[in-house]
């Protein structure tokens, strides 16, 4: 009552001047006045009542010092609300909030605006990205979220654009085509704003492209600089020096295939350094041998590039993986830290890319501080601490002979955010322990269309590490794939570690208070004690979970907001929990609301069809599905994720085999057309070979 009083009557003063109704939160006027303040100083500052860029600050570290929720009142954490989007792929968003409205991204690159007082929709933008491009992506068509700036909300979308959207309205502003569409380019990381400019890369390194990153004019959309982050052909004149310096380090006609380097997901920027970090992707295609036939280090692949913000030139470099041969990309995370090292306060950088290293490297200089294995690593036996160069096995390059690697191409850690405490002096990584074996393909060829490692794919043996490949003695009396780690950068070592039984976890949020949040891959959202990883609180969030967690104030209440959606490269062809549609979970203390009925597991048979077939149709069927669809689906007896396992496809689904994989009847779900690409009779020993493998399985 008071409070309405108030407002009256200060608007009866202000009236003289002018006056209009009071403001509703969540209101179109609310939502301008309150996101037009988001400008280089606030993201600066780094005000955690909010969450006003994607690591929460500059230095992307997801430290939160916000203590409202802590270990003696957790007991009394609830479910504020949850909102069901609807949707049924993955979703690896951090969502942006700014009193109380938030801003979250969804499959297909959909942007919601979510007001949290109410736990409703505001408005949802679709930027109706054309199915038919599902298919330039590895690892489903994911989108790790928006950017804030100025009032306006930025998006990179799947198909490559840029699109500025006012945040008010949810209407579009601007849109930037920033690939060339007749490439596989896909986006998926999320924007970030870095004085006055949108900072984005994009993805598509497995299907033959050449990565780079560029810098927009957040008002006006203009190209301010590209820097890209692998040659092109040397005939033409380099865009830069360092192009030139690092078209020295390949061989052959690597500009062909694209090279790669794509620059998918991590960024940080130091505003004293006026340094702009960026990781780079791996090469395309994987296999050097192909891409650069007579070696070479491949510069700037898998690699931490230090740009100047202002003109997009390159300050210096640091390649986690030379020559990269295994996916060992160096997209991952990066944390910015300043921390003691052998005696003095050292301003760090920090990364566990796929390779299995954690690396502490000086973010002024570039120079290598040091690199330990996080995970059980083969490929390298350690990094040189003079060179900074890793010891490469000598069967690491499989030359000779297929090879057991690990880590494999998804990663000892994989894009799923870390987070650092200051007050515990921890890094913390969803980390995996997982190995592959590689071969030469001898029947690889570019193609323009499809996944193109060049790796022998089908020697994959999957993500399942067998038990010798683990590395602790834990390890081997507990089947576990995945860990939380609590990893100490200065002494260089794991405090504890955490194991996990699904493969594939959320990232990491941590407090001032001394709570770790992270959701799991088998539905749970758990808090641990962030100095010794036991853990304090869970609840059950239905399906599993892959995005980071969020924490921020409204109305002197603190929540903390998850988004489940199960999916991502693991997540398309397996699951550890059923699934659901893609949802929002609020959480705040005295949250009393009723959580949503969740969807059991439905069962699965295996089709009875009659079908003869010989050994030349079921070798042919084997090789298009291996080249064709194994990038998205199974054919076993567990496996399937949100993309289906074909094992299980039914009678009736069979009948429309032909027009589903060469007709695009199920496009719209983001099924390709493969009509381009294979003939009637080639679908037919497809279609044999999964009957028949179907028949094999239910016989086990
Ligand atoms: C880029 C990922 C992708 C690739 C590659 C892909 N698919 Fe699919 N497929 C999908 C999606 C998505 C669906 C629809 C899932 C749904 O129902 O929402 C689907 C559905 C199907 C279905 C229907 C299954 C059922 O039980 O309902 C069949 C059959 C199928 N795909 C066959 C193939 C074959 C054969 C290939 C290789 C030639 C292939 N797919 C390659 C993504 C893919």
């Amino acid at each position: 009552m008071r409070s309405v009083f108030y407002v009256f009557y200060t608007c009866l003063l202000l009236s003289l001047f002018s006056c209009s109704t009071p403001e509703t939160k969540g209101s179109p006027d609310h939502i301008r006045r309150t996101t037009t303040s988001v400008d280089d100083t606030k993201i600066t500052q780094g005000i955690d009542q909010d969450w006003l860029t994607h690591g929460l600050n500059y230095q992307e570290n997801r430290y939160s010092t916000l203590d409202q929720i802590k270990k003696e009142n957790l007991d009394q954490l609830g479910l504020a609300w949850s909102l069901d989007l609807g949707t049924r792929r993955g979703i690896e968003a951090t969502p942006i909030v700014i009193d109380g409205i938030m801003f979250l991204t969804g499959p297909w690159s959909m942007v919601y605006a979510i007001d949290v007082r109410k736990g409703s929709l505001i408005w949802t933008y679709d930027p109706m990205v054309p199915r038919s491009k599902g298919e330039n992506g590895c690892c489903d068509v994911v989108n790790r979220g928006v950017a804030l700036y100025k009032g306006r909300v930025y998006v990179g979308t799947f198909d490559g654009r840029l699109i500025a959207i006012d945040a008010a309205t949810g209407s579009m502003d601007w849109s930037i085509m920033t690939v060339d569409s007749t490439k596989p380019y896909s986006i998926t990381g999320a924007p970030r704003i870095v004085k006055g400019n949108v900072i984005i890369g994009n993805g598509g390194a497995e299907y033959g492209v050449r990565g780079y990153i560029t810098a927009y004019d957040a008002t006006t959309g203009d190209q301010k600089w590209r820097f890209y982050t692998v040659p092109g052909n040397p005939a033409l004149p380099f865009e830069s020096e360092a192009m030139k310096k690092a078209a020295e380090t390949w061989t052959g006609e690597w500009w062909k295939y694209g090279g790669g380097g794509t620059a998918w997901d991590a960024m940080a920027f130091d505003p004293q350094l006026n340094l702009l970090y960026v990781g780079t992707g791996n090469g395309s295609p994987w296999n050097r041998q192909y891409r650069s036939p007579d070696g070479g280090d491949n510069l700037y692949l898998s690699s931490i590039v230090a740009l100047n913000p202002d003109s997009g030139t390159l300050e210096w470099y640091y390649q986690t993986t030379p020559g990269d041969t295994w996916d060992f990309t160096a997209t991952q995370h990066i944390i910015l830290a300043d921390l003691p090292i052998a005696g003095r306060i050292r301003k760090v950088l920090m990364q566990a890319p796929k390779n299995g290293f954690f690396y502490v490297i000086d973010r002024a200089t570039g120079e290598f501080i040091s690199a330990d294995t996080f995970v059980y690593v083969n490929w390298a036996t350690g990094v040189d601490p003079n060179t900074g160069r890793p010891i490469e096995s000598s069967f690491a390059r499989f030359e000779s002979v297929n090879a057991d690697i690990a880590p494999n191409y998804d990663g000892g850690h994989n894009w799923h955010p870390m987070a650092y405490n200051p007050n515990t002096g921890l890094v913390y990584i969803p980390a995996r322990e997982v190995v592959a074996r590689y071969g030469h393909d001898p029947n690889w060829e570019y193609q323009k269309k499809g996944f193109g490692s060049g790796n022998g794919w089908n020697l994959g043996t999957g993500f399942n590490p067998a038990k010798p490949y683990l590395e602790d003695s834990l390890a081997k009396t507990q089947n576990y794939h995945a860990k939380l780690i609590g990893w100490n950068p200065v002494t260089r070592r794991a405090e504890w570690k955490v194991p996990q039984t699904a493969a594939w976890n959320g990232g990491l949020l941590t407090t001032k208070s001394n709570l770790l949040f992270q959701g799991t891959g088998d539905g749970q959202l758990i808090i641990y004690d962030a100095f010794d990883g036991s853990e304090l609180w869970q609840t059950n969030l239905g399906g599993g979970n892959i995005a980071p967690p969020v924490t921020y104030m409204v109305d002197g209440k603190q929540y903390v907001s998850i988004a489940v959606g199960w999916g991502g490269g693991v997540g398309q062809k397996y699951k550890f929990a059923p699934l659901q549609p893609g949802r929002v979970f609020t959480f705040s203390l005295q949250g009393k609301a009723k959580y949503p009925s969740y969807l059991q597991a439905s069962e699965r048979n295996i089709a009875d069809i009659p079908f003869s077939a010989n050994k030349t149709e079921l070798a042919n069927g084997a090789d298009i599905f291996n080249r064709y669809c194994s990038i998205c689906h199974v054919l076993n007896k567990d496996g399937g994720g949100i993309i289906p396992n074909l094992t299980y496809t039914s009678a009736d689904v069979h009948q429309n085999f032909q027009s589903i994989v060469r007709g695009g009847v199920l496009l719209s779900l983001g099924m390709p057309n493969f009509g381009d690409r294979l003939s009637e009779k080639d679908v037919n020993d497809l279609q044999k070979f999964i009957l028949n493998s179907a028949k094999t399985i239910s016989k086990k």
